[in-house]
């Protein structure tokens, strides 16, 4: 028996190719926040999300699964990226199994709600085996600006492509399990239509708080203010995931406490960490404004790439040190997830002075759209540019030698 079962994975394992080739074929289809909130309404049905998230699952994973494998042969072939790539094959055969099973058969929609929860699972150190990945290649070879750049567009797109399915897997699970969220019952799945702005930002303005006087033993007040052009004296809400957007103010937060203290330190007063959040007809906004002595102009780039960190990288599963700042994935992740539905993230400092960190979301429902990655011709080309001379010149260090071009008399 054990034998019949060896043989049979070993089969699934040699067909998963020719499965990531048909899959790969398919473009994601990106869904509105619209669309998440009828599949979980009151006429849910999870039928129809079975049979919608059996297709789309393989269709997304098998997309970014062509992409991991243009990464540099250095990189593939690091052990952590071994890891990632097998947990993806992995879980795209445990869907696949799905295929040709009868949607109308309840026994196989409480089977398919377990898998996708095993999958969730075994995903969760995605992140940081990844980032080991990236840290073991820059150890053992010398860097150079087109692999650099490979790496940036490939990480956005592996780590867009995490969230999104993600999101699928979370919103079927939430809803089909059969229970209420007892916290949020007015959730639909990860998503609350009301989602009040103002508290997602205390929740994580305390949390951030609490790190830092772990940390520092001490951290700066919150000044909260909203601004809305329709409503006046209302509290902000959008439709929205509150996780992503805690998890986008959590990290904003960390770096600004950590900016102000290590600015402040030998100040007794510690200046406030001011936010605003504003509505307008299509915007939501939200700015996190620090007196952190702010970043040179000239580096703002690098601190949304994966290969720079200013912090020392810490170890997978050292859990001893608090995480104010780890990887350095804190910036560019958040950026992802205020993309993901359409919005965006930057930042505006003056060195000397501080940053203001600014948040963009869609003030409407109807806007926010999943944004996706998807493997064609142009993607391709994106892996296959090579190093070209710089077309604007490139100063010279050196003092130039005026006597070289004195004028002949
Ligand atoms: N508000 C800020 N003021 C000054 N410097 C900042 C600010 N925000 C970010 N930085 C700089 O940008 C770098 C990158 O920030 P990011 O949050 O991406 O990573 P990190 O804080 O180093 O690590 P992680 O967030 O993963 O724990 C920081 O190390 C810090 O040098
Ligand atoms: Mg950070």
């Amino acid at each position: 028996m054990k034998f019949v079962r060896f043989i049979m994975k070993n089969a699934a394992l040699a067909s998963v190719p020719k499965h990531i080739e048909h899959f790969s074929k398919f473009s994601p289809s990106p869904l509105s926040m619209k669309q998440f909130l009828d599949f979980g309404s009151i006429n849910a049905c999870e039928k129809t999300s079975f049979v919608f998230l059996r297709q789309e699952l393989p269709v997304r994973l098998s997309n970014i699964m062509k992409e991991i494998n243009l990464l540099p042969d250095k990189l593939l072939t690091t052990p952590s990226v071994q890891m990632v790539q097998s947990w993806y094959i992995q879980s795209l055969m445990e869907i696949l199994e799905f295929l040709d099973k009868n949607p109308d058969d309840h026994k196989i929609l409480g089977e398919f709600v377990d898998a996708l929860v095993t999958i969730r699972n075994r995903h969760n150190d995605v992140v940081p085996t990844m980032a080991q990945g990236i840290i073991e290649y820059k150890e053992a070879f010398p860097q150079d600006p087109v692999t650099n750049q490979n790496i940036q567009y490939f990480l956005d797109r592996f780590y867009m492509s995490r969230i999104s399915i993600r999101m699928l897997i979370n919103q079927h699970t939430l809803i089909f399990d059969g229970t209420a969220n007892p916290v949020h019952p007015n959730t639909i799945g990860s998503i609350d239509p009301h989602c009040q702005v103002g508290d997602v930002v205390q929740d994580a303005f305390h949390s951030a708080k609490m790190l830092c006087d772990q940390y520092y033993l001490r951290s700066p007040d919150l000044i909260l203010q909203e601004m809305s052009s329709k409503k006046k004296n209302h509290s902000i809400s959008i439709v929205y995931v509150p996780s992503h957007l805690y998890h986008m103010l959590f990290e904003l937060f960390k770096n600004a406490m950590r900016a102000t203290i290590e600015t402040h330190e030998s100040s007794n007063n510690l200046p406030p960490i001011r936010v605003m959040v504003s509505l307008g007809g299509e915007d939501m906004s939200i700015k996190v404004s620090d007196k952190g002595g702010g970043v040179p102009f000239r580096r703002i780039e690098n601190l949304f790439s994966y290969m720079y960190s200013t912090a020392p990288a810490p170890q997978i599963g050292d859990h001893t040190r608090p995480p104010l700042a780890g990887f350095g994935y804190g910036l560019p992740i958040s950026r992802l997830y205020a993309k993901y539905f359409q919005g965006d993230l930057q930042l505006y400092s003056m060195e000397g002075h501080g940053t203001d960190a600014v948040i963009y979301l869609k003030a409407l429902s109807t806007d926010s759209i999943e944004r996706l990655p998807v493997y064609n011709k142009t993607a391709l080309k994106n892996y296959k540019v090579s190093q070209e001379a710089d077309d604007w010149c490139i100063p010279s260090k050196e003092p130039l030698d005026l006597s070289n071009y004195k004028v002949a008399k």
